[in-house]
């Protein structure tokens, strides 16, 4: 399902009501949900409108059934400035009436290595599986202009299809350290969405949506792929290539 929004404030805004439905509706009650969140700067305005949104409601959101987990993490402490945990932490979770066992970070200040085997047990310990990959609720992701997804890069395909739940990697740029829950486990969730705005990412959303040859090597385009129903959320310079021809 593709939805389109003028603008990226517009997109959020709905966006940040569809996820508070999805809290409070798509679920049993006490149910406890367990989410996937990522990082990089399309999410900030997101997590604000969450904030300030949550207070529109009839009633207040049961937070308390909410259980967030990270798609990806920049191996640095929370309190640098590249933590997807110290953005969200700052513009969500300080906002929001959740307690501190509800929050499960990837912890960036650790060996890569040796976090990628305490966070895939704390998934386990606390998601059910099936066929023995862990089952989110819902992994709402980002998308990068060379079409990488939360830190699963073009140069590191084998993570798509990898055993492993979480796996260490390195931006093929910067060579930064990043723990990233890898394609298995994104495809298993129940819900996933794609959150992506502005004209830099116009051409990768276009070459995914319209399958133009490119894409086989993105990342996002692989799990689009190998996904019956993913949610788009768009902003109007995002989506400016796509056309009524496109086979979506
Ligand atoms: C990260 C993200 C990454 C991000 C894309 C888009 O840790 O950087 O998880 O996958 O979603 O790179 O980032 P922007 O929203 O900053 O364009």
């Amino acid at each position: 399902m593709i939805h389109c929004f003028q603008s990226a404030d517009a997109l959020v805004e709905k966006l940040s009501f569809d996820f508070l439905d999805f809290i409070e509706l798509e679920n049993p009650p006490g149910r406890r949900i367990h989410i996937a969140l990522s990082g990089g700067n399309t999410p900030r305005i997101f997590f604000e409108k969450i904030a300030v949104n949550q207070y529109k409601r009839d009633k207040p959101v049961p937070w308390n059934k909410v259980h967030f987990f990270w798609a990806d993490e920049r191996c640095v402490p929370p309190e640098h400035r590249d933590s997807n945990y110290g953005m969200t932490r700052k513009i969500l979770l300080e906002k929001i009436n959740l307690e501190d066992q509800n929050v499960h970070r990837i912890m960036g200040e650790n060996d890569p290595e040796k976090e990628v085997v305490r966070y895939a047990l704390e998934i386990q310990s606390q998601i059910a599986s099936k066929d023995g990959i862990p089952v989110f609720d819902w992994i709402i992701l980002g998308i990068g202009e060379d079409g990488h997804t939360a830190s699963i890069f073009p140069n590191r395909f084998d993570l798509l299809n990898s055993e492993q739940i979480c796996a260490a990697v390195q931006h093929p740029e910067t060579r930064q350290s990043r723990v990233t829950l890898t394609g298995r486990t994104i495809l298993q969730a129940r819900r996933i969405t794609f959150l992506v705005t502005g004209v830099s990412k116009s051409q990768v959303v276009r070459q995914i949506l319209n399958n133009e040859a490119e894409a086989s090597q993105y990342p996002a385009g692989y799990i689009f792929n190998h996904r019956k129903s993913i949610d788009w959320y768009l902003d109007d310079a995002a989506a400016q290539y796509l056309k009524s021809s496109s086979p979506w």
